[in-house]
């Protein structure tokens, strides 16, 4: 059995026409980035902030979202994050704002489970702050659904984290922020559509790489070189008008609540969020166990692509005990779109088997 972390592109996908799927994201009003790193980046553009300012970001977060902020010359001032419900430490929040008076707060919706963006929105009013809405982990509400995105003076989503899309990011502007240009795509080849055919071949094969040899951890850079902003694919345009956005929110749902509740009764493991909020589209589902790391290499060697987020940069580790904390213990398991029911009992078998035997 293989139960890859992220889904497939199924064969069938290359025969809709495009624009034939009723279920297609609505991508009006979004900019489409080849990666969401990029939408953070012109965000900060278009809400004029830059070089020397400073913005409030969590301290629980991967190199890849601090990027753009490094970029633009921006300064990130870290903030805790609750260790139960990843919503923002209010206090910590506070104290940072005393100290440094940042021009905005970067708000993360981890794994797609929204935290209240009416907190958030309340104390960057009062603060006088520009709401910057971290949504790499979920997909853009569709006209008349909820879910996180939807309160930010800016909006970013990592669509190809939850769709096989061989790249794609999204920014939404809150009105009365600059409209946004058009930028020329990123050149590529039917070829980046090959790894997501074959990941979907292998799915159904049951075939999955042997799995790697326990490595050292590699040290991990505090700053990433800088990537020039580029618009989304021709291919992962194309995609988007032909794969069910809708279907997928679905299924990630309801793959989720069936997982949760297979493994919520398992010793040694504790889900974040029991409860699946109105409108989320859950990226993974979260939950912490001993010695994250160990247990994501031994379900990866019985074919299940469960994963330890994130790889912390070095700076994040100093400035949070809560951080490391949870970087140690979370472990994500995927409950996309391309998984059955019975991918998902074996996922539980396995992590049970794998918790038992430690
Ligand atoms: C919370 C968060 N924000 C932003 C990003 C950046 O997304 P992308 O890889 O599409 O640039 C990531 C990527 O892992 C992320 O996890």
């Amino acid at each position: 059995m293989y139960v890859p972390r992220n889904p497939g592109l199924p064969p069938r996908a290359l025969f809709t026409p495009p624009g034939g799927m009723s279920g297609a994201l609505d991508c009006a009003g979004l900019l489409l980035f080849s990666k969401a790193r990029m939408g953070i980046r012109y965000a900060l553009s278009a809400l004029g902030i830059g070089l020397g300012e400073t913005v409030l970001a969590p301290a629980y977060l991967t190199g890849s979202a601090l990027a753009p902020f490094d970029w633009a010359g921006v300064v990130c001032a870290l903030y805790d994050v609750d260790r139960t419900t990843l919503a923002p430490d209010w206090g910590s929040v506070a104290g940072v704002q005393t100290r440094v008076k940042a021009r905005a707060l970067l708000l993360v919706h981890y794994f797609g489970l929204p935290c209240d963006g009416g907190i958030a929105r309340a104390f960057c009013r009062e603060h006088g702050l520009a709401l910057i809405e971290d949504c790499a982990h979920a997909l853009p509400p569709a006209p008349g659904e909820v879910g996180p995105g939807a309160l930010g003076d800016a909006a970013i989503f990592s669509l190809r984290k939850l769709l096989p899309l061989p790249d794609g990011g999204a920014l939404r502007l809150g009105s009365g922020t600059g409209a946004p240009a058009c930028l020329p795509p990123r050149s590529d080849s039917p070829v980046s559509l090959a790894p997501l055919l074959a990941r979907y071949v292998a799915q159904r094969l049951g075939m999955h790489r042997p799995s790697r040899a326990a490595r050292p951890p590699l040290p991990v850079p505090d700053t990433r070189p800088e990537e020039p902003a580029v618009g989304i694919s021709r291919w992962s345009r194309w995609l988007l008008s032909c794969l069910d956005a809708k279907a997928a929110r679905r299924t990630r749902r309801e793959n989720y609540r069936l997982l949760m509740q297979r493994v919520a009764g398992i010793p040694g493991l504790l889900p974040l969020f029991p409860e699946l909020p109105d409108g989320a589209c859950p990226q993974v589902l979260p939950v912490l166990v001993p010695a994250a790391e160990q247990v994501a290499d031994s379900l990866a060697a019985m074919g299940v692509g469960a994963y330890r987020w994130p790889t912390l940069p070095p700076r994040c580790a100093r400035a949070s005990e809560t951080a490391r904390w949870l970087a140690g213990r979370l472990l994500a398991l995927p409950v996309h779109q391309g998984l059955d029911p019975v991918h998902l009992e074996y996922t539980a078998d396995c992590l049970e088997r794998v918790l038992h035997a430690r």
